[in-house]
């Protein structure tokens, strides 16, 4: 491919008057649960923008289900779990998930889509990596100071890393099993990590992270590793694993490239605010991003986090059109 490739985090979303028009009818849930909605969602953001890329419409807390943690949302206010995790005994407690029986209804959709796109348009499949994951769980909902889930790390760090392991062993599966099912990438969200000191994220994360990019990688496809905030451990955050590493607008992405283990391309970096700007500030920020990569094949145009809902569709597609001019 010539231009840069590009997709959005969040590219099927409330910013869509067409997702919107689904959402009247049916919960998040819903459409996470129903294959064909699933399917249909995820293809709304292609059929309006020539993006490179479609990305599955689901959660990365869906297995909160099967793991019988309760999972709700919110109108307005985002996840809430029911019974959230706050001790040994609740990790201990855990269920051991299969892929295919416990979200099959995520692989589904998978095969439909596959089925859909066209052949140049791939299909990304996703997960929560381990501490992200075990942010929700332990808080119950979300967090700005993730307090309970350090507080758990330090003062039991027996079942920390229990419950790391057991999420890294069901997410590398489970992105696996998104694979087989025609997912051609594969990503690994690790949203929330940058709350973390770097010698905390050496200690308590990084190899449950290593875990998970390590299981992923024996399905044979490129699996981009995520997180926002990673700038103060970049060196460690890639070299936990990942083709391509996703990072944030908060540094630089000649910089960030810079750090990055050799081989390793870079997916960003573009402030989702940027698209609420004027078009002209708009322009300035795409070709910043567009200069810092120079070029170099290995670059993903994307945000450095999703699409927000106050986005105009049509700044998406001008940024669309921006990077593939070039
Ligand atoms: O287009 C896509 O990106 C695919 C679909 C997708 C969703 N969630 C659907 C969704 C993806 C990739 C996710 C990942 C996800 N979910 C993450 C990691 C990415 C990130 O944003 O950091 C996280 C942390 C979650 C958990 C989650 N789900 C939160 C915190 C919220 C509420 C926040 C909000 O925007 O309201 C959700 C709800 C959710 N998941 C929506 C969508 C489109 C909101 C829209 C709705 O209610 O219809």
């Amino acid at each position: 491919m010539d231009a840069t490739p590009v997709w959005f985090m969040r590219q099927a979303g409330r910013y869509l008057p067409e997702y919107r028009a689904l959402r009247d009818k049916h919960s998040l849930l819903e459409l996470c649960h129903t294959p064909d909605l699933a399917a249909h969602v995820t293809l709304q953001p292609i059929r309006r923008f020539a993006v490179d890329a479609a990305i599955l419409f689901a959660d990365i807390l869906l297995p909160f289900e099967p793991l019988g943690l309760g999972l709700s949302f919110a109108a307005g206010e985002g996840p809430r779990i029911a019974r959230p995790i706050r001790d040994a005994a609740a990790v201990r407690a855990l269920p051991i998930l299969e892929p295919e029986e416990s979200l099959g209804y995520v692989l589904e959709a998978a095969r439909l889509v596959a089925r859909e796109l066209p052949p140049h348009v791939p299909l990304v499949g996703f997960a929560g990596a381990p501490f992200t994951l075990a942010s929700y769980a332990i808080e119950g909902g979300a967090s700005k100071t993730f307090t309970r889930t350090k507080t758990f790390m330090y003062q039991t760090p027996e079942a920390w890393h229990l419950l790391l392991d057991r999420f890294a062993d069901f997410t590398g599966r489970y992105l696996a099993a998104q694979a087989r099912a025609g997912a051609r990438a594969l990503q690994l969200f690790d949203s929330w990590v940058g709350c973390l000191s770097p010698a905390d994220y050496r200690r308590y994360v990084l190899p449950h992270s290593r875990k998970a990019l390590s299981l992923a990688a024996a399905a044979d496809v490129p699996v981009i590793h995520f997180g926002t905030g990673t700038g103060p451990f970049l060196e460690d955050f890639a070299g936990a694993g990942g083709d391509v590493v996703g990072i944030d607008w908060r540094i630089p992405l000649d910089a960030a490239w810079g750090r990055l283990r050799n081989g390793q391309g870079i997916q960003g970096n573009l402030d989702p605010a940027a698209l609420l700007a004027p078009r002209e500030v708009l322009r300035r920020q795409v070709r910043e991003v567009l200069d810092r990569a120079g070029g170099r094949s290995g670059h993903v145009f994307n945000l450095g986090h999703g699409v927000v809902p106050e986005t105009s569709p049509d700044a998406v597609a001008f940024v669309v059109e921006q990077v593939h001019g070039g």
